[in-house]
């Protein structure tokens, strides 16, 4: 576990330690960890440049205000997108890479608890397009960016807040999800979502990739999900927020801090080269990868931005060795390709 007195002693040092005018994407920052995890990131880092990808313009409007609050020196831009869909996400990557040579830090936690199986007007699982498709879209656009900022700055990371630690088995003969029960999906997508981002850091080596739990975070998730299981999800956060509290859920706040940790530190560098972030304090060591190897470049950690090294690397050892890396990748990007195409 990382201690929270390690996280906010290593987030104090970003004004020193990370050049002003870093750049950072967010995608899901209007409200719950996202919002939390770019104020804090506003508050730490010196004139940041970032782009705020969202689909509600008085939200995005409204978290903009409060972050000038935060930091006046701070540059903020709205880019509207509706993360559901592919090409509206190639247009708004599109829209940023016109703007921006050079991407440090991206933030992925769009993503809403559809629990129907409805397809979107692309063909995609609609639950599926902001947690899982788009966001590797978003980090896959960027890859030539962050790949200058690995260069020429000490951080390029892509940081993806979702299920990382919670991997389990994969459905090859159902890679989108369309036919399995709800309960499966979570093992089966989390263990995607981290092969996907092994093949990036493979491709990108430069640059470094974590895929996080983040705990049990009260925020406005599943709020709005119809029907019975949208009610009984909210009955079961409902116990964990109040009678649990203590005992179980993190801190919006404190979820915030980890973020931006994950998002900085030294913890978790790249493969290859020198973009590590933010220097490790005494005490704390560099974290293992989602391969086993020590900075190796892919993170899978948990709410306390620590691995599950133990659990999660035999389960993705054997998905590799049944190939099922490279199916997900053919999947996903054939599905891009088909939507390019339609
Ligand atoms: N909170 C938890 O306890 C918890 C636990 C485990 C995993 N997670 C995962 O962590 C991630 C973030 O969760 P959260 O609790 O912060 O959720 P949240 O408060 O509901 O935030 C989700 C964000 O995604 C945006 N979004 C959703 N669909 C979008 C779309 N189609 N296009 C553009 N933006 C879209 C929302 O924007 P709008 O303002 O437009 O709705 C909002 O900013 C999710 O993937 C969630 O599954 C959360």
């Amino acid at each position: 576990m990382v201690l929270l007195d390690d996280v906010l002693a290593s987030n104090a040092k970003i004004s020193a330690a990370l050049p002003p005018g870093l750049v950072a994407v967010f995608a899901g920052a209007t409200t719950g960890i996202g919002e939390s995890t770019l104020k804090t990131f506003v508050r730490y880092a010196i004139k940041p440049r970032i782009y705020l990808m969202a689909r509600s313009s008085p939200s995005a409007q409204r978290v903009i205000s409060e972050c000038k609050e935060i930091n006046p020196d701070a540059d903020l831009h709205f880019v509207k997108v509706d993360l559901s869909f592919v090409k509206e996400t190639d247009r708004a990557c599109d829209e940023i890479k016109s703007r921006e040579k050079t991407v440090n830090v991206i933030v992925l936690s769009a993503g809403e608890l559809l629990l129907d199986r409805q397809l979107t007007k692309e063909g995609l699982h609609h639950f599926l397009t902001a947690t899982y498709y788009t966001r590797l879209r978003i980090a896959q656009n960027f890859i030539p960016q962050l790949e200058t900022a690995s260069k020429t700055s000490p951080i390029a990371r892509v940081l993806n807040v979702a299920g990382g630690t919670k991997e389990g088995e994969v459905d090859t003969t159902d890679l989108p999800a369309l036919r399995m029960p709800f309960t499966r999906i979570r093992p089966h997508i989390t263990s995607m979502i981290s092969l996907v981002f092994e093949t990036l850091s493979d491709q990108a080596p430069t640059v470094s990739f974590i895929h996080d739990f983040p705990g049990a975070v009260p925020t406005p998730l599943g709020h709005e999900t119809p029907g019975f299981l949208g009610m009984l999800y909210r009955i079961f956060m409902w116990t964990l927020k109040y009678p649990l509290y203590r005992w179980v859920c993190v801190p919006i706040k404190e979820s915030g801090e980890r973020h931006v940790y994950l998002a900085t530190s030294a913890r978790y560098p790249p493969r290859e080269g020198n973009a590590v972030g933010v220097p490790l304090q005494g005490g704390t060591d560099v974290e293992s990868g989602t391969d086993g190897g020590k900075g190796s470049g892919m993170y899978a950690v948990d709410w306390d931005c620590d691995n599950r090294s133990s659990s999660v690397v035999p389960v993705l050892d054997r998905l590799r060795k049944k190939g099922v890396k490279e199916l997900v990748w053919e999947h996903t990007n054939g599905e891009f390709v088909r939507i390019a195409n339609s």
